[in-house]
């Protein structure tokens, strides 16, 4: 690991481990758990808290995809799911950018769709990230684009959609080694990335994707956060509410 990428990794434990520390309830229920490379973090301090009795061991944790429940499992913690518990004491999850209102691009890892279940089902959700996600308007640091999960079905006509709503870029995500397919989400839906430069008015964009026949959910979390906790280079941490 570079230097670059192991001041990265602190931060991103800082952030997670301040967040833990400083959010989750004594007498908590039940816990969502997001995705990402930053929530193994949150997993890892929930793991620490509870073996030395900090957290009660019945606490059931939601998780947000397949890497959040195998986090959950191995983790040795007891795993739920959010049709069974849709009511959440807190939710943790990282963040693609993150604007002063802490409104929020999600989705980098393709999982938006359940990660906004599951923060719309907690009475309280935190964002942890790094300092590289600490914007001061959305769209212009997470330039890969607003990730929005769509029915297969529908991708052509979505993308000719976000193009005519001012898209400057529009793009199918597609994984595996050759890239020769779509990423398919958990959803069995697929991820369309739709950069607008820098976003005015998120709040109006995500209404209007949403809006639009085929889209699931588009990656703009609006006024949901209530803290965003962010690791830094010098090993501070910057808490915004
Ligand atoms: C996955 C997400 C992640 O939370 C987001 O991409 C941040 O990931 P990381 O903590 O690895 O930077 O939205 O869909």
């Amino acid at each position: 690991m570079s230097s670059v990428e192991a001041t990265i990794e602190a931060a991103k434990r800082l952030a997670a481990f301040t967040a833990i520390d400083t959010h989750f309830p004594k007498d908590a229920k039940v816990v969502g758990i997001g995705s990402g490379s930053t929530v193994i973090y949150c997993v890892e301090r929930i793991v620490q808290k509870k073996a030395a009795g900090e957290i009660p061991a019945d606490v059931v944790y939601i998780p947000t995809g397949f890497q959040s429940k195998e986090l959950i499992i191995n983790g040795g913690l007891q795993l739920g799911a959010v049709d069974g518990y849709p009511v959440i004491d807190v939710a943790f999850d990282g963040a693609d950018e993150v604007d002063p209102a802490l409104n929020c691009i999600k989705g980098g890892g393709a999982c938006l769709f359940q990660e906004k279940l599951v923060a719309i089902c907690a009475k309280k959700f935190v964002l942890v990230a790094d300092f590289r996600k600490n914007s001061t308007a959305l769209g212009t640091q997470w330039l890969q684009g607003v990730p929005i999960e769509v029915v297969p079905t529908a991708h052509a006509k979505v993308r000719q959609d976000l193009l005519a709503m001012g898209a400057k870029t529009v793009t199918l995500r597609l994984g595996g080694k050759a890239k020769a397919g779509p990423v398919i989400t958990d959803n069995c839906n697929v991820i369309i990335d739709a950069h607008f430069g820098e976003i005015a008015d998120p709040s109006t964009l995500a209404r209007e994707i949403k809006l639009l026949v085929g889209v699931v959910d588009v990656g703009l979390f609006i006024n949901m956060a209530a803290a965003s906790y962010f690791g830094n280079e010098d090993g501070t941490v910057t808490a915004k509410f």
